[in-house]
């Protein structure tokens, strides 16, 4: 049980277990014995356009270009460790981070310069992963982007090394930290742990008049646990039957802050800005500094908050963000590790003296609007389910006991609010994620999981819990705690046509825990997506309900 002190929330420890279970013996590196703090955080390059390129709205407007390369190479990801092999963006992990601005367009080409032959261990049970399609196939998407469904990475328009697709992005939404990963069917999980992710910032005059600290003063963040072999490589284990390598989790023993295990950064005594991802396959971070000191949230996954909050911890689950200011005045001459509850992730190291501080940290950041449930014209029914072998262990995810294969099941129409009841009857949290749309946590509550197993009754045995202040604004990634309801609210804006909705831990997403669904324009086109909805009938509190009813 090496790893299961590393693993913050005592929520996803079921699933950890039964993840090192499944783990077949094989000679791995003990992160424990690597030294802390001894190797500078990179900060990722800033990504730079090639040119420009007509717009695919109006041919007569030029847009800038960016050419994005895939590649395999080495590096060292801490002073004691040999090169590691990794597949990055731009070669470098994380790749470069784009910078823009709200409703200033952009359009990347993505290069597959990836090698023919993946170097991890593909599951070819997996639905998209069997034998006989490319070992190496990639798909970009820009995770909490509202990007039209032809540029959203949908995971079945994967390429193949030696083919490029070119992608538009509007930007077309507030400031926020988004991301771009790979979301190629069955596959996910291995090209993300093998580096293919980014940071992508868009900005906006309101945030900039805010004078949040810029600059050198604001780094971006991301968080991921690896595991490394003997010869210091990317380790990722299998399971004990070697015609399906799938493991339900994967957590790892080193931490990596943008792509370093167990970095430092010097810092001045003042206000910095991190924006904080968790780039995590399956682990959630509780994070704290180890002087217990407090920062601020000013952010969630998409946007500002309305007023900084402060914090002592905070809970970040995969592809969950977070944009925090920390001072470092008082505290000149410290060094502060940073936690994940009692594990470290890196060291910050403030430099003596003084420095003048010309940031400012105001009361007031962004207004924000709760989307009122009476705005609602449908309500989903969306359980979380785990299917498990005889002997308990994990074989497979669902949403709402429906494949990826299966027909769209949910279809929204275009500029109406819906609400997601996500029924969660598994042991586990699992982070759910809607492309396109931005949401709201309306609350989460406990309900009687036997009734609902047995008879698919839907009965509440506590209160609706209000969302933590921490998630208490845009979000495109929420958790949904074992034995609960977890509601969200959501306006379908933006584009018509496909797109998808999933677990966040990538080893769920790639075994069925994803799901198709549509944007449409009209409620009659709306209107056959029950007909492979396995229930349509539901009791609430002895009510009974048809699908789609209040
Ligand atoms: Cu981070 Cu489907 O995405
Ligand atoms: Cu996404
Ligand atoms: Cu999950």
């Amino acid at each position: 049980m090496r790893a299961s002190g590393l693993i913050s929330a005592s929520i996803i420890t079921l699933g950890a277990q039964r993840a090192l279970q499944s783990v077949k013996a094989r000679p791995t590196l003990d992160a424990r014995t690597l030294a802390r703090f001894v190797d500078p955080l990179p900060v990722p390059v800033i990504a730079r356009a090639a040119g420009f390129h007509p717009s695919p709205v109006d041919p007569n407007i030029k847009l800038p270009i960016y050419r994005v390369e895939m590649r395999e190479f080495d590096i060292r990801l801490h002073r004691d460790l040999k090169p590691t092999r990794q597949w990055g963006y731009a070669a470098s992990v994380p790749g470069p981070t784009f910078e823009t601005r709200s409703g200033e367009p952009l359009m990347v080409d993505w290069v597959n310069s990836l090698p023919g032959k993946h170097f991890l261990p593909i599951d070819h049970t997996l639905h998209g992963a069997e034998r006989g399609n490319p070992e190496v196939r990639a798909v970009v998407h820009l995770h909490g982007g509202k990007t039209p469904p032809q540029s959203d990475g949908y995971p079945e328009s994967w390429i193949v090394p030696g083919q490029s697709t070119l992608s538009y992005y509007p930007n077309h939404q507030d400031p926020a930290m988004l991301w771009y990963h790979d979301h190629a069917m069955g596959i996910n999980r291995l090209n993300i742990f093998a580096g293919l992710v980014g940071a992508f910032i868009i900005r906006d005059e309101i945030e900039a008049s805010l004078n949040l600290p810029k600059g050198k003063y604001e780094i971006p963040l991301i968080v991921y646990d690896r595991m490394f072999d003997r010869e210091s490589q990317l380790y990722y284990p299998v399971s004990a039957n070697p015609a399906s390598p799938w493991i339900p989790e994967f957590f790892g023993d080193a931490i990596l802050v943008n792509g370093k295990v167990f970095p430092y950064l010097e810092v001045e005594p003042c206000k910095y800005r991190f924006r904080i991802l968790n780039g995590a396959n399956s682990r959630f971070f509780h994070l704290s500094l180890a002087n217990c000191q407090s920062f601020y949230q000013i952010g969630t996954d998409t946007g500002l908050l309305p007023s900084p909050l402060e914090l002592r911890n905070l809970m970040l689950a995969p592809a969950e963000r977070a944009d925090l200011i920390v001072d470092f005045a008082g505290h000149a001459g410290e060094n502060i590790a940073l936690k994940s509850d009692t594990f470290d992730v890196m060291q910050f190291r403030v430099a003596r003296g003084k420095t003048t501080d010309n940031s400012s940290l105001p009361v007031k950041l962004r207004p924000f609007q709760k989307i009122g449930e009476s705005e609602s014209m449908k309500t989903r029914m969306l359980a979380l389910i785990e299917q498990n072998d005889l002997a308990g262990n994990p074989i497979m995810m669902l949403l709402n006991g429906t494949r990826w294969s299966m027909p769209v099941t949910e279809k929204a129409v275009l500029n109406t609010v819906e609400i997601w009841n996500l029924i969660n009857i598994t042991d586990d949290a699992h982070p759910i994620h809607l492309h396109l749309v931005r949401f709201q946590i309306l609350d989460r509550r406990r309900f009687d999981l036997f009734a609902y197993r047995s008879a698919r009754i839907l009965r509440y045995t506590g209160p609706a819990i209000p969302p933590e202040p921490s998630e208490s604004g845009w979000k495109d990634t929420v958790r949904a705690n074992p034995g609960m309801v977890t509601r969200i609210i959501m306006r379908f804006e933006g584009y018509t046509g496909r797109y998808v909705w999933h677990c966040h831990m990538l080893e769920h997403e790639d075994n069925e825990m994803m799901r198709p669904y549509e944007v449409v324009a009209s409620i009659r086109e709306a209107s056959n997506d029950a007909v492979a909805a396995p229930a349509q009938e539901w009791c609430v509190n002895g009510q009974l309900k048809t699908l789609g009813e209040r």
